[in-house]
């Protein structure tokens, strides 16, 4: 029997090499990422996903150079001005995940903003991670932890693998059950690590600007037919 698929967290990879490909500046290949983004959060919603985790930006990510750190945040503007009306107006709860301290107040405020219009919507969640780094993330949980028990308010006795996930980014969101990385990169990038223990893997050579609602629907098929264990038999 194969479990329903709630969550999926997708791994946005292969802008610049798309952009590379034709001669194009990298800025361009994010440029159609985020079109192609707007595009697959369109047919989750369709298709009822109650969850979608996508990583925009990784903490790694602000060693970029200047200039394309500049050029993704100026899209990032963009896209939470407009894109996202949409996703708001289909009843979407819209999370952020991530390390705020490093964007600018603006994004933050526009961030909370969104956060705060959306909290009560229920068709489905979109969780973007953006400045997010799993392993500081887990760091931060451990203080949280760590604070609450010198506080008393906590006992370590206590702590098991439901409070420790109730302290992360991601508290009250179910595991991703699906993994999607494009671009044929096979690694995790510092992405949901704790999230993922028992989640299914899927990797597509295809860039993600050429990443299509059909290619998408077809990896959810290929999710379906396959057998979770979770060390069972
Ligand atoms: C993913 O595409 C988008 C971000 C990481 C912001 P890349 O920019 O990593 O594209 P490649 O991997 O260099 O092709
Ligand atoms: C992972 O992609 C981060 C995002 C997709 C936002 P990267 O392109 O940054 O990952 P590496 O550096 O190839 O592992
Ligand atoms: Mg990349």
């Amino acid at each position: 029997m194969t479990d329903k698929l709630k969550h999926i967290a997708i791994i946005m990879d292969g802008n610049g090499r798309w952009a590379s490909k034709r001669g194009l500046p990298r800025s361009m290949g994010h440029k159609k990422g985020a079109e192609t983004l707007l595009e697959i959060v369109r047919t989750a919603a369709d298709l009822r996903i109650p969850y979608m985790t996508v990583y925009a930006f990784s903490t790694e990510n602000w060693h970029r150079s200047q200039e394309e750190v500049d050029y993704l945040m100026g899209l990032l503007r963009q896209y939470l001005d407009s894109d996202l009306k949409e996703i708001k107006e289909r009843g979407a709860r819209i999370i952020f995940i991530g390390e705020r301290n490093m964007l600018a107040d603006d994004i933050v405020a526009k961030l909370e903003k969104i956060e705060q219009e959306t909290s009560t919507n229920q068709e489905f969640t979109f969780c973007i991670a953006l400045s997010y780094g799993s392993r500081s993330e887990i760091v931060a949980a451990a203080k949280k932890a760590a604070l609450a028990v010198a506080k008393g308010e906590l006992k370590v006795e206590d702590i098991d693998e439901n409070t420790f996930s109730g302290l992360l980014y991601t508290a009250g969101i179910p595991d991703p059950d699906l993994v999607i990385r494009t671009s044929g990169e096979q690694r995790i990038s510092n992405y949901l690590l704790w999230q993922i223990a028992y989640s299914e893997f899927y990797f597509t050579k295809t860039l993600w600007p050429d990443f299509s609602a059909e290619e998408f629907k077809a990896i959810i098929s290929d999710f379906n037919s396959r057998e979770r264990r979770y060390g069972k038999v």
